[in-house]
């Protein structure tokens, strides 16, 4: 397995996922203005990271199903209301996203905030609607979910975000932060991933401690491309950080420093896979595609 057999699943299984996202909120029976206000932002692209992860975990112990891209889906209608909210005036006041327009300076922010609201909950019901699964298994993916988003987890760690703003946070205060605002939900697809493919108990740990470290690297490394990005490229403002008074990686530690760290949790998040008794491969290229990525 290389980087380029990584890259061929990306675009495989994205595509796969793309056909299958829309049509859970285009089938929507609510008012029009907002399901065009969830559909632009489900539609306007992303990397789809954390499905894809998902699906990798899944294929470290089987061949993907049906029923999996469901739960795929579902964690990125909870990564895009994350987004949508994330960036209201209330919070990180950003105004471009995914290569467009945020939400809120198309629809307003009533709009967004229910478009939000509106993508959360539809993934619940995703999730326990899926027919396939049995029933005990569906009930962990969603107790599982619903602690990676809710106030122990990204909810929680975005409210640390805004308490944290114009402050000097130690490292230890900013990695509390980076593990909830966005460890938790990509922590949350692997995990999903490991409990859909079947993963043998001992092998869960190591899954779980894994994801942990992958998540924290995301946020280092986005921290990062805040600095050294390109906006086009990544279809989201550079700067923002510096211009709301976050504490960053780079802003703590320098850039070099934050980079040390990047490539220290990526050493770790490695570490962890060397014990599972899966085929972790498509695994371990992720943690070079997150820290190698420059969107
Ligand atoms: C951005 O997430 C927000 C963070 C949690 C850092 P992504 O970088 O995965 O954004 P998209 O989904 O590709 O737009
Ligand atoms: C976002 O962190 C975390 C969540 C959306 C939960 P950031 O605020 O750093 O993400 P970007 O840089 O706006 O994508
Ligand atoms: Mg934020
Ligand atoms: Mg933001
Ligand atoms: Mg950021």
């Amino acid at each position: 397995m290389s980087i380029s057999e990584l890259q061929a699943f990306i675009s495989r299984y994205k595509i796969e996922l793309e056909k299958r996202l829309p049509p859970f909120l285009e089938s929507l029976n609510c008012p029009f203005s907002l399901k065009e206000a969830i559909l632009y932002s489900i539609n306007a692209g992303g990397k789809r990271v954390r499905p894809l992860l998902m699906l990798a975990a899944i294929q470290s112990y089987r061949s993907i199903k049906e029923s999996d891209y469901k739960v795929a889906c579902a964690v990125e209608m909870v990564h895009t209301y994350s987004l949508i909210h994330d960036d209201l005036p209330s919070m990180d006041d950003d105004d471009y996203r995914r290569g467009k327009p945020t939400n809120h300076k198309v629809f307003g922010e009533a709009f967004a905030v229910l478009a939000g609201d509106a993508l959360l909950t539809k993934a619940f019901e995703v999730i326990s609607s899926i027919n396939e699964l049995d029933a005990n298994i569906k009930i962990a993916l969603i107790r599982e979910l619903a602690k990676a988003a809710g106030a122990e987890g990204m909810v929680g760690g975005q409210a640390a975000d805004l308490d944290g703003e114009g402050k000097d946070l130690s490292i230890e205060e900013l990695e509390y932060i980076h593990r909830h605002k966005t460890g938790d939900l990509l922590s949350f697809s692997i995990v999903a991933g490991g409990i859909l493919g079947e993963a043998p108990n001992a092998d869960m740990e190591c899954i779980r401690a894994f994801s942990r470290e992958l998540g924290l690297v995301f946020q280092i490394k986005d921290d990062i491309l805040d600095i050294e990005g390109d906006s086009e490229e990544m279809g989201k403002a550079a700067g923002s950080d510096e211009g709301r008074g976050k504490s960053t990686y780079p802003r703590l530690l320098t850039l070099g420093g934050a980079k040390e760290k990047l490539f220290l949790h990526a050493d770790n998040a490695k570490e962890y896979l060397r014990s599972l008794s899966g085929n972790p491969l498509l695994l371990e290229n992720f943690v070079h595609y997150i820290t190698e990525r420059s969107k």
